[in-house]
């Protein structure tokens, strides 16, 4: 971008693929990192005196409009993290999204809606996403990738449309991408990794990687109720992938013979069903051993003996990456896992990257300051798949 502004975008249209897609909970905004991180790239184009048209997928609607998905919220915050007017185009490609790219001034900027309300954004048909990327292009004269979230979808706003115009990469692209190259290339050692979330399915890939590269690989969240069944314990009603128990049972033997250590937990706590999140109905944890989980009883986070077992793990780390809660932390009964996790990284002296929608929202609901981790990373599934080695398609667009 910097190269961008260097030849100058006075009165040029820009079009910035963000990655908008924040975290909502009855209609509003739980947590806005995503939106301010692209503020940097956003703050640059309209100080040059750019006519800036920023664009962003939000949740998973069916390719049609729905007014659940709308980024208007998205929109007005960014008005106010900018301190300056945001216009809102209630189409993606039609014609208010023309008007309110034909009513900018430069300087000025305005959202458009939801990409993913026109079924070409994310179609795996190449014709089609190419017909929605050509409308895309003709509200632009230059296009500034920076959705880091989601430069792993072969999206056509993410892929097809930079090879439409002139393409760089913007700030939080160029940040991502740095700090991830440190964890791939050279990594300072020990380099300890934690995982949590609930599927175990969605970590697979990063994990057969990690376990040629990592020291130590923490585990935790639903998905390590998989790993203890796949150690021979009863896991009672928790959540479990059967059919990647032997996947698992795999990794915890080739885990031993190449000397990464797999570190799971000795104590989880549970409950009888899942905890009502709104808070009224009170929910009954208790505490059991790891190994002793009994029948009808749901894990809900790991337990304190194991937040103590896993701060211990990570006090000696030069490097540490951390992706995914290690329980419910949304309710507060279940939160002392991850926050013991999160405590551990602001205490540590390594480099600490906190990857993942949720792991990233998690530390700053539970209230830590963002400027105590190394870099708390706006990509979930993107960087987990760039750990994978994988190409990721909205990167080869830039980089093309
Ligand atoms: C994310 O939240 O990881 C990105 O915004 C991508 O969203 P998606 O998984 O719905 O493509």
């Amino acid at each position: 971008i910097d190269e961008l502004l260097a030849e100058g975008v006075d009165g040029k249209r820009v079009f910035v693929r963000a990655d908008l897609n924040v975290p909502m909970s009855e209609g509003l905004i739980t947590d806005d990192g995503r939106i301010r991180a692209v503020l940097p790239t956003v703050k640059a184009l309209a100080d040059a005196g750019a006519k800036v048209v920023v664009a962003s997928h939000l949740g998973r609607p069916k390719g049609a409009p729905d007014p659940k998905f709308s980024l208007l919220q998205a929109a007005e915050r960014l008005a106010e993290l900018l301190g300056a007017p945001v216009a809102f185009a209630q189409d993606t490609v039609g014609p208010a999204a023309h008007d309110a790219v034909n009513g900018l001034e430069p300087g000025q900027v305005a959202v458009i809606e939801n990409l993913r309300f026109n079924a070409g954004e994310t179609s795996k048909d190449d014709t089609e996403r190419g017909e929605f990327a050509d409308r895309l292009a003709a509200l632009a004269d230059v296009y500034v990738g920076d959705g880091f979230g989601a430069v792993h979808r072969k999206h056509a706003s993410v892929y097809d449309l930079p090879a439409r115009l002139p393409h760089y990469a913007g700030y939080l692209i160029a940040t991502e991408v740095g700090v991830l190259k440190k964890l791939t290339e050279d990594v300072k050692r020990p380099y300890v990794v934690v995982l949590g979330g609930a599927k175990v399915s969605d970590k697979l890939a990063v994990i057969d990687e990690l376990l040629g590269k990592a020291d130590r690989i923490l585990v935790g969240g639903g998905m390590v109720y998989t790993f203890l069944k796949a150690k021979g314990y009863e896991v009672g009603s928790s959540l479990l992938q059967e059919d990647q128990l032997a996947t698992v049972t795999e990794y915890l033997e080739r885990a031993e013979k190449t000397g990464v250590e797999i570190v799971l937990p000795v104590d989880t706590l549970v409950a009888p069903e899942f905890p009502d999140l709104s808070g009224k109905t009170p929910s009954q944890p208790s505490t059991v051993a790891a190994d002793a989980m009994p029948a009808g009883q749901m894990g809900l986070d790991i337990g304190p003996e194991t937040g103590k077992l896993y701060a211990s793990k990570l006090a000696d780390a030069a490097t540490v990456f951390w992706n995914g809660p290690m329980g419910v932390f949304e309710h507060p009964d279940y939160a002392a896992g991850t926050r013991a996790v999160a405590q551990a990284l602001v205490e540590s002296k390594g480099f600490t990257v906190v990857g993942g929608g949720d792991s990233a929202a998690a530390v700053r609901i539970l209230g830590f300051d963002e400027n105590a981790f190394g870099h708390i990373s706006t990509g979930g599934g993107a960087s987990l798949e760039y750990l994978e080695g994988k190409t990721l398609p909205g990167l080869a667009a830039l980089e093309d």
